[in-house]
């Protein structure tokens, strides 16, 4: 194995017998993520929004031969406290434990100033941001406690380290995104075998980022399979004694 994270090249199938629950997996980084952690042997919990989406990347996973995925369809703007517990509880009687968390469903909402920021577009990039990922690590705490050692990796992005004029919420999203990863690796860091890290993957060739920039040319950007190296090794014991940490692919 190579010692740079960024290049991290992991052997074969150094995720067999391991269980992770990825978010967004129906498109871009999710999606790409969920192919990597399958190909390297883990069974993948798909979540995200759009059911057809999901079961083209189950698919995809059974035709490569990898393990038999779970789809868990679910609208992030919408599921309640119950949704997440129920969630929760099944991932705990199907899986008995949880080796991975991964968060990577956003959504991008208007660019404007803040003066003239649509409120209501302010409370959903907020939903779907920061309190389903609160929501979702605080049901699977639990699942993943009963791992040997479990790997939560956040998405974030540079504007939540640097504040960037009329990315209002999307912006002030992903520092509570850096904000919540940081406070959370803190709890855990004395008391669990449980790490805690988030990745600012850059400009990559996915529908957000073609929404971010429209005159963009897409082929001169990485693919979201040229930053799975960051992701492979959060979940590599490479990675086993790092924990708080905000990198960049
Ligand atoms: N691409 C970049 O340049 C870039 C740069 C910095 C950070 N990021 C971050 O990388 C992560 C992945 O983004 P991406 O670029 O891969 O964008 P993407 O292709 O648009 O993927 C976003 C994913 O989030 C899911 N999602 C959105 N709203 C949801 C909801 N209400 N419930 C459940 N799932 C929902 C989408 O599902 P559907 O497909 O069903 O809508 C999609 O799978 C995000 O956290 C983003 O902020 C991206």
């Amino acid at each position: 194995m190579q010692n740079n994270p960024q290049h991290f090249v992991p052997e074969g199938n150094f995720l067999k017998g391991k269980t992770i629950l990825v978010t967004g997996a129906g498109d871009g980084l999710g999606k790409a993520a969920a192919l990597a952690y399958a190909r390297h042997g883990a069974t993948i919990i798909l979540l995200g929004r759009t059911t057809a989406k999901l079961e083209a990347v189950y698919d995809a996973i059974v035709a490569a031969g990898g393990a038999e995925p779970i789809i868990h369809p679910m609208d992030l703007a919408s599921a309640s406290e119950e949704d997440y517990r129920v969630l929760g509880q099944n991932v705990e009687e199907q899986c008995g434990h949880l080796d991975g968390l991964v968060h990577c469903a956003a959504v991008l909402g208007p660019r404007a100033p803040i003066q003239f920021f649509p409120h209501e577009s302010w409370l959903k990039v907020m939903q779907v941001n920061v309190n389903a990922a609160f929501a979702l690590s605080k049901a699977l705490l639990p699942a993943l406690q009963a791992a040997p050692s479990a790997s939560v990796i956040f998405t974030s992005s540079s504007v939540g380290r640097k504040g960037r004029a009329y990315w209002g919420a999307y912006s002030v999203s992903k520092f509570a995104t850096e904000g919540l990863m940081q406070v959370l690796a803190d709890e855990l860091r004395q008391t669990s075998r449980i790490r805690v890290n988030s990745i600012d993957p850059g400009g990559t060739r996915t529908n957000m980022r073609k929404e971010a920039y429209p005159a963009e040319d897409p082929l001169q950007l990485p693919t979201p399979e040229d930053r799975m190296p960051l992701y492979l090794y959060l979940m590599s014991e490479a990675s086993a004694d790092v924990t708080g940490e905000a990198l960049k692919a």
